[in-house]
């Protein structure tokens, strides 16, 4: 099967010519290109994927070298994993040598050694994944498929493509789910008895790696799909005993996602995610998945305001005092609340902080004040804390207002 014709049609030509000219080159040297992974089941599934990954049959870094200083790309090459990264104005392109890998224990990174294209397809996680396509200049654009893939992604299939696969790598379990949910595939049966007999698997990954293939749930279109099926399937379960998958999380994360850029949402559906757990499940779930410091942060503040979300079920509560009960909060913890709580006068005050209220800034400052004849120190903080308070409060509005009230406070003190 030839997909040139598919490749015209998916593919930007500038893209394209750029791939044409590495191709050609490692031509020059002996070497052959292929075109692997997403990109090719994309194609075949006819969906845009600019995110192409070249496997080289030969040596992939000198190839970027060799690439990098007959063009305008950026070279970025990574010599003890044999890949590089080519960067040029508008596309990035990943090249890999191909290669062999053996999993010295369950979870453990592979120790890589060179390969063929063959041994690079064998070695890949499900087999809608593991096709390739020919970007030689003697046969571009062939289908190499040795493993019979293009049946399964035409059958709508998820399948593994040894037995112990999920046991080398239960990363997996999460990549499948996710690849599951996004394409409405279904597991073969096989896959599906052996994905749930290694659910164990998942304590050998480590925190990042568990961490890294949520954040990939978590870019996708709807994460709530893959995060229900990950909870039934008891891999959330595996991760955090107390963790699930539900309709109250599936209204949050649509909630969230109409308020959130897509790239600020992954940290958003963190916290979402452990609304419900006890504190001490938290910090489990924190130190399990080796969070960065500033999520954490965000995530205990999110349970912290939530046991403290009483205090803004009041309808009589000023600005200023929801201010000042909500200033010292992570931002992210204020809107995973917002979206999250069952009172719907917290969740307006929470919405009113978030906002407007947390950008609130005096007209006024020092330097005016001291204009005014107020002394530096502590009588000043006073006096910009009151000017604040009544700018919340609506009391003062402009900068006459503003200048008003200072003198008169200042006056009184
Ligand atoms: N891969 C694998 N096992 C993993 C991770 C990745 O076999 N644990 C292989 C798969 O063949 C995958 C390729 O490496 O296609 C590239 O991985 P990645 O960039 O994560 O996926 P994409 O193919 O780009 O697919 P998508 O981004 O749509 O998930």
């Amino acid at each position: 099967m030839n997909l040139a014709g598919q490749i015209e049609q998916y593919l930007p030509r500038q893209l394209m010519e750029l791939v044409k000219d590495i191709s050609g080159q490692a031509a020059n040297l002996g070497q052959k290109v292929y075109l692997v992974g997403g990109a090719v089941r994309d194609l075949l599934l006819g969906y845009p994927n600019f995110d192409l990954d070249l496997v080289v049959e030969g040596d992939a870094v000198k190839l970027a070298q060799q690439v990098a200083e007959t063009s305008q790309a950026n070279l970025l090459a990574h010599h003890r994993f044999s890949t590089a990264k080519l960067r040029y104005e508008n596309f990035t392109l990943d090249l890999a040598t191909a290669r062999k890998e053996t999993y010295a224990r369950p979870g453990a990174l592979p120790v890589v050694t060179p390969g063929t294209l063959m041994d690079d397809l064998i070695r890949r996680d499900f087999s809608i994944n593991a096709m390739a396509i020919s970007l030689a200049p003697n046969d571009y654009g062939e289908l190499i498929d040795p493993h019979q893939c293009r049946n399964d992604l035409e059958q709508r299939l998820i399948r593994i493509l040894h037995p112990g696969s999920f046991t080398d790598d239960a990363t997996r379990i999460l990549r499948g789910v996710r690849y599951e949910q996004r394409f409405g595939f279904e597991f073969e049966a096989q896959t599906a008895q052996l994905l749930k007999r290694d659910i164990s698997m998942l304590d050998t990954i480590s925190g990042d790696r568990i961490r890294h293939e949520l954040e990939l749930i978590f870019r996708e279109k709807r994460p709530e799909l893959a995060v229900n099926r990950l909870g039934d399937l008891g891999a959330l379960h595996r991760i955090n005993p107390s963790l699930k998958g539900d309709a109250w999380i599936a209204e949050k994360f649509d909630k969230a996602r109409r308020l959130k850029k897509p790239s600020q949402l992954p940290s958003l559906y963190f916290c979402l995610l452990i609304y419900s757990l006890r504190q001490r499940d938290i910090e489990q779930f924190l130190a399990r998945l080796n969070i960065p410091a500033k999520l954490s942060r965000a995530m205990r503040d999110t349970l912290r305001l939530k046991t403290s979300l009483p205090l803004l079920d009041k309808s009589s509560l000023k600005p200023s005092e929801i201010y000042y009960l909500l200033r010292e909060y992570e931002p992210l913890a204020i809107q995973a609340n917002a979206i999250a709580s069952d009172s719907s006068m917290a969740r307006r005050h929470l919405q009113l902080f978030f906002t407007k209220l947390r950008y609130v800034k005096t007209a006024l400052d020092g330097e005016e004040l001291k204009r005014l004849g107020i002394s530096a120190g502590p009588e000043m903080g006073k006096v910009l804390q009151m000017l604040h308070k009544a700018k919340l409060d609506g009391e003062v509005s402009t900068r006459a207002e503003e200048k008003k009230l200072a003198q008169s406070l200042s006056l009184k003190s």
